[in-house]
């Protein structure tokens, strides 16, 4: 984060070296939905963009697509499992309460050397986790760090509403990160990032069951508890203003304005979100990457899944300004300015 005081400057800064992303490969299409539960692809597509999605094979944990993403980002940043010396994983679906899904990941990938954790903010986990590891490398504790979005939300979905069932979908994307000296004009550099939270609106949108606060039991369980509850209206409107919020204030601390721009990839959770926000920031189509319509909502996943694709395509390109914004579940709010 920039700030006034030259006291205060960071010796080094950090910057984005690989990206990579995996998900999984069996596809669930809108028409499939639609013999499950009461809906249709019209439905489906008019009030969420979504298609299809891919859902994770049963013996696949959230840290199966996590360290699948994460060798694809290590591959892409030219760096060794023994290099990672920070892993942050962001997710709402862990592979257990304990211990961390980073530390499944850092036994799969062979990362001998890293420090592992997890953090929950659910959509916008990538972006808080992105957060963290970068004070770390900026601190000068921490070199090199993987920072993973990674989701089961196919084992947190109930297969029985229609209201949420249709929206969700599983993947893991990853960026590896590298400090680098704050002077130099380094690729992929983080430039401003701000995160907010509002926990007076957790009722929203959560799960409510499974955890200290209401365990399963055998007279709870028909319910559903520990399934998504979501209320999909509120949600929508405090996701628009905060991502819009959150944009315009991480141009500010970068300096920037929305002229400025060349990509805007938002949280992929619906296509009329992503475009209210477009139309607000005032950004054309083909400065706002969508892919929430082959993907559905990944939460934590979606942003570093949709850079990576974005990357991959020639869709954004070295020097150009990169605006991630997210919202989730909490509610939490992040937006980041990258310089590619
Ligand atoms: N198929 C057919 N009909 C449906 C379906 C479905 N899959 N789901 C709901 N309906 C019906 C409802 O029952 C309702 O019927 P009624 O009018 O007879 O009562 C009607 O469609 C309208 O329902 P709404 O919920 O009002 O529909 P809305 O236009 O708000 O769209 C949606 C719902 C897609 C969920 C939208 O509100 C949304 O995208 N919200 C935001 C979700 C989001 O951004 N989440 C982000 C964070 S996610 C996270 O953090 C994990």
């Amino acid at each position: 984060m920039s700030t006034s005081n030259p006291a205060l400057q960071p010796l080094c800064t950090s910057s984005i070296i690989g990206t990579g992303s995996y998900l999984p490969e069996k596809v669930l299409t809108n028409d499939d939905l639609s013999k499950i539960v009461d809906t249709s692809d019209e439905w489906i597509t008019t009030r969420t963009g979504i298609k299809e999605r891919h859902i994770a094979a049963d013996d696949q944990a959230t840290s199966d697509l996590a360290a699948e993403a994460a060798r694809r980002a290590m591959t892409a940043a030219g760096v060794t499992p023994e290099d990672i010396d920070l892993i942050v994983v962001a997710t709402v679906t862990p592979d257990m309460f304990f211990p961390s899904t980073a530390c499944f990941v850092q036994r799969k990938i062979g990362a001998t050397n890293a420090v592992c954790f997890d953090i929950s903010a659910a959509c916008s986990g990538f972006l808080y986790a992105l957060q963290v590891a970068r004070h770390f490398l900026n601190a000068g504790s921490r070199t090199t760090a993987l920072v993973i979005g990674a989701e089961k939300l196919s084992s947190l979905v109930n297969w029985e509403d229609r209201n949420t069932c249709v929206l969700f979908g599983d993947g893991a994307g990853a960026v590896v990160i590298r400090a680098v000296d704050a002077d130099t004009d380094a690729p992929g550099r983080v430039l401003s990032t701000v995160m907010g939270s509002d926990g007076t609106l957790s009722d929203l949108l959560k799960v409510p069951g499974g955890g200290s606060a209401l365990p399963i039991t055998p007279e709870n369980a028909a319910s559903r508890p520990n399934t998504i509850h979501m209320e999909g209206r509120e949600t929508f409107k405090h996701a628009v203003t905060r991502m819009c919020q959150a944009s315009e204030q991480a141009l500010e601390m970068a300096g920037l304005t929305k002229a400025d721009i060349a990509m805007v990839i938002p949280h992929q959770a619906n296509a009329r979100i992503i475009t209210a926000i477009a139309d607000r920031l005032g950004l054309p189509e083909e400065k706002t990457f969508v892919n929430v319509d082959k993907y559905g909502n990944t939460s934590a996943a979606t942003i570093p899944v949709a850079l990576d694709e974005a990357h991959r395509q020639g869709r954004i390109k070295r020097g150009d300004i990169v605006l991630l914004v997210a919202f989730g579940g909490g509610f939490t709010w992040a937006s980041s300015v990258l310089r590619w």
